[in-house]
């Protein structure tokens, strides 16, 4: 009796170790033609100028829109994550040295990059958040490209991507931003430019950087991946609500919030945060305010 439930039971094991194999075969199988489609989108120049105050901008930007914690302080490249789950995850050396960008990289190519998520062969650029850049006005776009062209080269030879089963299936399962070609609208014009008066409406701009983890209507949900903390809602409607001005400013720039509780960095960015200016701290508190 014992000796036929035990055959059985091996059985049923082996035959659902089965299934999960082909499930599993048939998500990477599918995610990677996803990845080694070529796409093509035609090619946009426009001009770069490279006075002081559109590269103080740029400077800005690259610290504000997180570039800076991808891809390195120096925009050397950074390897974002090495482990056996999850994979190799690899931010490109922007920059003009070793390992870095090809000589002949153009602001086409830069454009294409930012606006659409896709390299120089129009090949999908993995985790790359291209679906926030593309919604960047032509104006930020510009000093981004400006300042980041004229960085010095820095020689920092990287290894390939290489993603693990638990980035394939959770990017399949649209848990992670691994493709964000498919994400975006390509058909969109750039606006000319943002409203940069303290305000709501530069608030809504800027805010495009918190989607990615508090959610597009940014009342966050379930942890980003397993093992970090849920995240919250910033809305008039949560806690974050109760906050004055002042509160929130303090909460961004420290890291520390009213109720005395220490962000990490990993789990919520504050030293990107810090790096805002008041004034876009004031707007971005009152465009959260402004969503119940
Ligand atoms: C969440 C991390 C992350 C952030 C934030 C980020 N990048 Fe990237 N970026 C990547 C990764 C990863 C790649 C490489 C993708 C690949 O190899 O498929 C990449 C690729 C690129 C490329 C493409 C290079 C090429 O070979 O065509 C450019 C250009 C770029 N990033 C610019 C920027 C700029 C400018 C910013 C800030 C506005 C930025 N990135 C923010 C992760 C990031
Ligand atoms: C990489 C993901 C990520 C990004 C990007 C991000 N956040 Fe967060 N944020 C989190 C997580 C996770 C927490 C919760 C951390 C904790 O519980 O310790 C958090 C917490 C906060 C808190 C504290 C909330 C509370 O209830 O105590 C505020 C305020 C906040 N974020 C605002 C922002 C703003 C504004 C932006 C955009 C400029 C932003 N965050 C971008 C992940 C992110």
């Amino acid at each position: 009796m014992i000796r036929k439930i035990l055959k059985w039971a091996g059985i049923l094991l082996a035959g659902i170790i089965v299934a999960a194999i082909c499930v599993y075969s048939y998500i990477a199988f599918s995610m990677k033609a996803r990845m080694n489609k070529t796409y093509v989108f035609d090619q946009e120049t426009i001009e770069i100028p490279a006075d002081s105050a559109t590269i103080a901008r740029g400077r800005h930007l690259v610290a504000i829109k997180g570039c800076l914690d991808c891809h390195g302080e120096h925009l050397e490249g950074k390897v974002m994550n090495d482990d056996g789950p999850v994979g190799r995850l690899v931010a490109r050396n922007l920059t003009r040295g070793k390992g870095g960008l090809p000589a002949d990289y153009d602001v086409a190519n830069w454009l294409t990059a930012l606006r659409h998520g896709v390299d120089q062969d129009g090949k999908p650029l993995l985790f790359m958040p291209s679906h926030e850049t593309t919604l960047l006005s032509q104006q930020d776009v510009t000093a981004l490209i400006a300042y980041c062209r004229q960085v010095q080269p820095t020689d920092h030879v990287l290894p390939e991507n290489d993603l693990g089963p638990v980035a394939l299936v959770m990017s399949y399962l649209g848990k992670m931003p691994l493709l964000s070609v498919e994400k975006i609208d390509h058909n969109k014009p750039m606006i000319a430019r943002a409203d940069s008066t303290e305000g709501i409406g530069q608030g809504k701009y800027l805010a495009v950087s918190c989607t990615g983890c508090h959610r597009d209507n940014f009342k966050g949900g379930e942890p980003l991946a397993p093992g970090f903390p849920p995240v919250p809602d910033i809305t008039a409607a949560g806690h974050v609500g109760k906050w004055t001005k002042a509160q929130f400013i303090t909460t961004l720039t420290t890291g520390k919030t009213p109720e005395g509780h220490m962000l990490k960095n990993e789990d919520m960015p504050w030293k990107m945060t810090a790096q805002y200016t008041r004034t876009e701290l004031s707007s971005l508190y009152d465009y959260l305010q402004s969503i119940q």
